[in-house]
């Protein structure tokens, strides 16, 4: 695992994958808002201080739009930390610098944004200018595990929850940075052609990039299941 915080893939789905509770079948079982208070009941259990989610994902959350500052920006690079002192953090990766934010934390926890080395020094200052924290790549693209063990090291985040969605998902096991998989499934069904699963990675898919373990296997109640595998690359 190197220096990098523990990584754990928090979603909730159904046994047929799907990533949108929206489009699911009804269950005698329970209802939407139960697996999802189980789900927050599990997130708190993992006790992490951190959780990290795609720029899709993100953007569904935070509803702000641009609002550069004017004049000459000053930004830093290639971090900015607004709150060393913060002791819960969500992060979101965002490599070309789309997100906007109107304050400096979502329910609670304090904002880190990971972009690419693209992003313009203006939208670097409107993320300060929020009290937003930052890092940027030496790249165009984000290399999330070397941002991770900056975050360990500068924040002591030790455990951060990967809550999605199938992009961001898939393209951290893809590239090893998950430890675990940890899954409440509900009793439904999408089953859509073509639906959207939880975990994706592109044609290729993940064969030959990891392999699962089983952990556990635990009844939650409303019908739904908590599964907990690890993660490993083969070797
Ligand atoms: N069932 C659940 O519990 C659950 C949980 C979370 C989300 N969701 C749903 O999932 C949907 C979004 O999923 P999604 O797969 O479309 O998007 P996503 O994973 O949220 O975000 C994908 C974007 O994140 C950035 N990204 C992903 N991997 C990256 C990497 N390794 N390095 C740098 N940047 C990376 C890219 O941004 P750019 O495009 O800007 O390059 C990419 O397009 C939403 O509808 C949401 O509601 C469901």
């Amino acid at each position: 695992m190197s220096d990098r915080p523990q990584v754990i893939c928090l979603m909730m789905t159904s046994p047929d994958g799907s990533l949108h509770p929206s489009r699911w079948t009804r269950s005698p079982d329970g209802v939407r808002s139960d697996w999802s208070s189980l789900y927050e009941k599990v997130h708190t259990l993992h006790s992490a201080t951190a959780w990290m989610v795609g720029r899709v994902t993100m953007a569904e959350i935070t509803k702000a739009g641009p609002h550069p500052p004017s004049g000459t920006p000053d930004a830093k690079r290639p971090h900015y930390f607004a709150r060393p002192g913060a002791s819960s953090f969500a992060i979101a990766l965002d490599p070309s610098g789309k997100l906007h934010f109107s304050k400096d934390e979502l329910y609670g926890d304090h904002v880190i944004v990971l972009l690419g080395s693209d992003v313009s020094d203006r939208h670097l200052a409107e993320l300060a200018g929020d009290g937003v924290s930052y890092l940027v790549s030496d790249d165009k693209e984000i290399d999330v595990g070397a941002m991770l063990e900056l975050l360990r090291k500068e924040l002591g985040i030790t455990r951060v929850l990967l809550e999605g969605g199938a992009n961001v998902n898939g393209s951290l096991m893809a590239a090893g940075l998950v430890d675990e998989l940890s899954l409440i499934v509900a009793p439904a069904l999408e089953a859509r052609k073509g639906s959207d699963r939880i975990i994706e990675f592109g044609e290729e898919g993940l064969a030959d990039k990891v392999e699962l373990s089983l952990i556990s296997c635990d009844p939650l109640g409303h019908g739904a299941v908590h599964l907990r595998y690890s993660v490993k690359t083969p070797s």
